[in-house]
């Protein structure tokens, strides 16, 4: 009768598919209520002597249920693995990880390019409204009501805020300098900061976009003369341009803000319709800097007779092209994906200056 109750489990041991119809087996067979179990609450009614050969007899049974029970699930787990390995295939020669579609903007690339340098020159950040005043866009940058510079800016002006009466003119920005006013309004001397940011100015054509970017500099303390201001744009370009012995020539110019007040050009070769930099003898003007006028200094606040300084102010669009080769203003802002893919730049290239900022 044993006989037939072990071929009976063993058989159902055999069928069991997987690892749950297994478990279910175990339950029947050796489970509180299962069958053996159930032979085993019979001992008890037997003599010693049936009890003992029965109960032997029984718990050999029960011993090569488990066995059995066991390598049919060693079994299956080996299959279940073997099953998972084959359906869960990975082409090793795949690339880590896809390409990544996004891009850069070249102008935010620049902008990060010209901050990583800067930042190691131990300048910090600046920023300040895109609307701004007539006060700090103009007026305290010694642009003076009615001074011809003004009109030279072709300002966007706001419409008047109801009930103010025209007191406190509004504007779109039309250069990064009123960051240099804001800043030493707030900030007391030494002050050393780059202010990038977005412009505007009423203009249109193949070197001009109502909405521009430009960066601005400002460095104020006791001592600070013209010499540091050649040192630190000489150290700038050859960094950004990454061309060690780029020359650069200071022309005298006029700003409101500045005196004096300097044009920087920057060598360069125009030879065969190619625009090369470097030391070929041709020059190119990049930015506008000088002395930050007294009349500024005062203006915030700042005692001109003790401290002094220099800024300069440069446009983005402009040095992006020339370092990317970049043909027209125009398209920088058309967001055409197809040029986005081409000009722009893949995310995990940081600019820093340790990997070098041309890649
Ligand atoms: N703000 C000037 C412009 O937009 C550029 C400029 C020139 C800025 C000379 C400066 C500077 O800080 O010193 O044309």
């Amino acid at each position: 009768m044993l006989d037939a109750l072990k071929d009976e489990l063993l058989s159902l041991v055999n069928a069991a598919a997987d690892l749950p119809a297994l478990d279910e087996v175990r339950v029947i067979a050796l489970g509180k209520k299962g069958r053996i179990t159930g032979f085993m609450k019979e001992l008890g009614s037997l003599t010693p002597e049936e009890r003992k050969e029965r109960g032997q007899a029984l718990n050999a049974l029960k011993d090569e249920i488990a066995a059995a029970l066991d390598a049919r699930k060693t079994d299956l787990a080996a299959a279940h693995l073997k099953a998972r390995l084959e359906a869960e295939r990975l082409d090793v020669t795949l690339p880590a990880r896809p390409e990544t579609e996004g891009r850069i903007h070249p102008i935010s690339q620049t902008m990060d390019e010209m901050v990583a340098i800067f930042a190691e020159m131990g300048f910090s950040v600046a920023e300040g409204p895109d609307i701004e005043d007539d006060f700090h866009n103009f007026t305290a940058l010694n642009f003076p009501p009615g001074h011809p510079a003004r009109d030279m800016h072709d300002t966007f002006y706001l419409p008047d805020a109801p009930g103010e009466g025209g007191a406190r003119k509004m504007l779109l920005r039309t250069h990064t300098s009123p960051v240099q006013v804001r800043t030493m309004l707030n900030q007391k001397p030494p002050i050393r900061i780059i202010a990038p940011g977005r412009t505007y100015r009423s203009d249109y054509d193949m070197t001009h976009t109502p909405m521009f970017h430009q960066i601005e500099g400002l460095v104020i303390d006791e001592a600070t003369n013209m010499g540091h201001l050649k040192g630190c744009l000489v150290e700038f370009c050859r960094a950004f341009f990454d061309v060690d012995d780029l020359p650069l020539r200071f022309r005298p110019s006029f700003f409101p803000f500045t005196e004096p007040s300097a044009e920087v050009d920057i060598g360069c070769s125009r030879r065969g319709g190619e625009l090369k930099l470097g030391n070929y003898g041709d020059w190119l003007e990049i930015l506008g800097c000088g002395m930050v006028h007294p009349n500024v200094l005062e203006a915030c606040g700042i005692d001109s007779t003790k401290y002094q300084g220099f800024a300069f102010g440069m446009g983005v669009e402009r040095v992006a092209m020339l370092k990317y080769g970049i043909p027209d203003l125009r398209t920088f802002f058309e967001a055409d994906l197809r040029w986005l893919k081409h000009y722009g730049f893949v995310p995990l290239d940081i600019p820093n200056i340790a990997q070098g900022l041309t890649r």
